[in-house]
């Protein structure tokens, strides 16, 4: 499998996570307040919670349902409840396309 585009650079806003689905894998799109876009799994590991509904806060994306914060760059869970994480994904910028390849997640 090699990258598909997940959406355009510019319909990121920034700290506005967009959910997007590729080959049956949901994940959370966020462009950060220094401009870089992460690419994070979209599901909490605490309970089955879309994070692309949940608040941008610095790099970390925080869960609206009982409020753990994953990092956008590891995937890990930086407070409780959560405790497992959620993989994060290679972002690949090409013109206006942003490039993604859901079965390979990045090595933290
Ligand atoms: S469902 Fe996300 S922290 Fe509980």
């Amino acid at each position: 499998m090699s990258a598909q585009r997940a959406c355009a650079v510019s319909e990121l806003e920034q700290d506005t996570p967009l959910l997007v689905e590729l080959d049956g894998v949901p994940i959370a799109l966020v462009k950060d307040s220094d401009g870089e876009i992460h690419a994070i799994g979209d599901r909490c590991t605490h309970g089955d919670i879309s994070l692309s509904e949940g608040f941008v806060e610095g790099k970390t994306l925080e869960c609206w349902a009982h409020g753990s914060a994953f990092s956008l760059d590891t995937g890990m869970p930086l407070n409780l409840p959560a405790y497992e994480p959620v993989p994060v994904y290679i972002v690949q910028i090409d013109g206006d396309d942003v490039l993604i390849d859901p079965t390979v997640t990045k090595e933290v």
